[in-house]
């Protein structure tokens, strides 16, 4: 025990000495307690004293209350907090609805800013053999302040915001009818025409096909009265963009086709322009490589060439993307700059030409029909109507594209697919005679 004796607060010291020394230290700290009330009566923190001087002062107001006084005061302080949390909870709510407000506000905006975003999304490539470039575009967000009345009609007329468009004028009557006469047959609901005059308009009406006749003080329309054959095909790419515009997937249709099936039932949707072929065959109509042979350069004498028929500008469906419409306006600049210019020469140059010196080519995505189901009518007189295999197969459409006597093929080939009639195509020519 003695060996312990190092600490007055050591537990273990001996009761007597303990208690001595815990005398000593009271006394000491009771005469150091009167020295420093002595010369600091105010206590060490003087300084911010005002500031706790005052809050001592308020709680000794409430201290000093009576009983009854302070459970009033808590009451009242109670349904102040009651009142407090109800229009805290009311300014919740106001700024709850004014964050969706915000929200739906921003949705459009957002939508426009994710296309930016898909197109800019940066990725690590994929293991050998699992990358996919970018070939489905995303569309563009509708606008209908581009033509509100027309925004009604697609809206009635359209079937998952798809249609088939075709421009008439009287010249194409005929035509016309034995064409939406297939359309109704196959019961394809979704398709309008742009009347081009009034009569064709009135046409349309008495017979039950839907039809938009454009306002005739709107600039282009003085175009399809009066303008010749190629500034009326520079409109209808200048139409079609305002039906991308407010949304819409788009099949531009000639009138010279017969439609055997619902064509919306057989498309990928994958490009921006999925379009029938003027080929006639897997190279012509899906691309090849055509060597020419230069035998003046010896070693070097075959140069390698790529190859592919030209699509059918009147036959194609469009998505309502950027690189689409880009497509459609590069089209009718072309046409209305180059007079003497053939719009599918022209639609194809700018669907395919790349970008070289001096030159932006568009990027647009590019699919090419099957040639059997959309077909021409060089495929179905030259190759189809001999081959009895081939003959069993019920092509989507036909579009009397390659020859001239349009009208008498094309009601053949309702006679063949639709009436059955073995012998109907038989009368005519593959090619035309001039
Ligand atoms: C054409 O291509 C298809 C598939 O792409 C193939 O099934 C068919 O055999 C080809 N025809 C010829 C004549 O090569």
């Amino acid at each position: 025990m003695t060996g312990r004796r190092d600490g007055p607060l050591m537990r273990n010291s001996g009761h007597s000495l303990c208690g001595s020394r815990l005398a000593m230290a009271v006394t000491i700290g009771v005469f150091l307690g009167c020295v420093f009330a002595f010369f600091y009566p105010r206590g060490f923190f003087a300084a911010d004293s005002p500031i706790r001087g005052r809050r001592i002062a308020k709680s000794d107001l409430q201290v000093g209350s009576s009983q009854c006084e302070s459970s009033e005061r808590i009451n009242m302080l109670k349904s102040e907090f009651v009142a407090e949390s109800e229009k805290n909870s009311e300014l919740k709510k106001q700024v709850r609805e004014l964050t969706e407000k915000l929200q739906l506000a921003e949705q459009r905006k957002d939508q426009a800013q994710k296309q930016v975003l898909v197109l800019g999304e940066q990725h690590k490539a994929g293991p050998f053999g699992t990358v996919k470039g970018l070939r489905t575009n995303p569309t563009v967000v509708p606008d209908e302040s581009v033509n509100p009345r027309l925004a009604k009609i697609l809206e009635k007329v359209a079937v998952k915001r798809e249609l088939i468009v075709a421009l008439a004028n009287s010249k194409v009557k005929d035509m016309l009818e034995v064409w939406f006469a297939s359309i109704k047959r196959v019961g394809i609901p979704n398709y309008l025409v742009v009347a081009l005059d009034e009569d064709i308009a009135s046409y349309c009406k008495s017979n039950d096909v839907p039809v938009y006749k454009r306002d005739p003080d709107e600039g282009i329309d003085s175009v399809a009265r009066t303008g010749g054959n190629h500034a009326v095909s520079g409109l209808k790419f200048r139409i079609l963009r305002e039906f991308l515009q407010l949304g819409y997937s788009i099949i531009l249709s000639d009138v010279d086709i017969v439609y055997l099936q619902n064509p919306f039932n057989h498309l990928y949707r994958d490009s921006d322009v999925e379009s029938m072929t003027d080929g006639h065959n897997n190279m012509t109509a899906y691309g090849y490589n055509d060597v020419f042979d230069e035998p003046a350069m010896g070693w070097a004498r075959y140069a390698h060439t790529m190859r592919i028929w030209v699509y059918n500008s009147g036959f194609f469906y469009i998505r309502p993307t950027i690189p689409s419409i880009e497509l459609l306006d590069r089209v009718a600049n072309r046409l209305s700059r180059e007079p003497n210019s053939w719009d599918q020469a022209v639609f194809n140059e700018e669907l395919f030409f790349p970008s070289h010196p001096g030159y932006d080519g568009l990027h647009a995505a590019r699919r090419t029909m099957d040639f059997y189901l959309f077909m021409n009518s060089k495929v179905l007189f030259k190759t189809v109507r001999k081959d009895a295999k081939l003959r069993k197969l019920r092509p989507v459409i036909v579009h009397v594209n390659y020859h001239p006597d349009k009208l008498p093929r094309m009601k053949a080939v309702v006679e063949f697919y639709v009436n059955g009639n073995q012998h109907a195509l038989e009368r005519f020519p593959d090619g035309s005679d001039w």
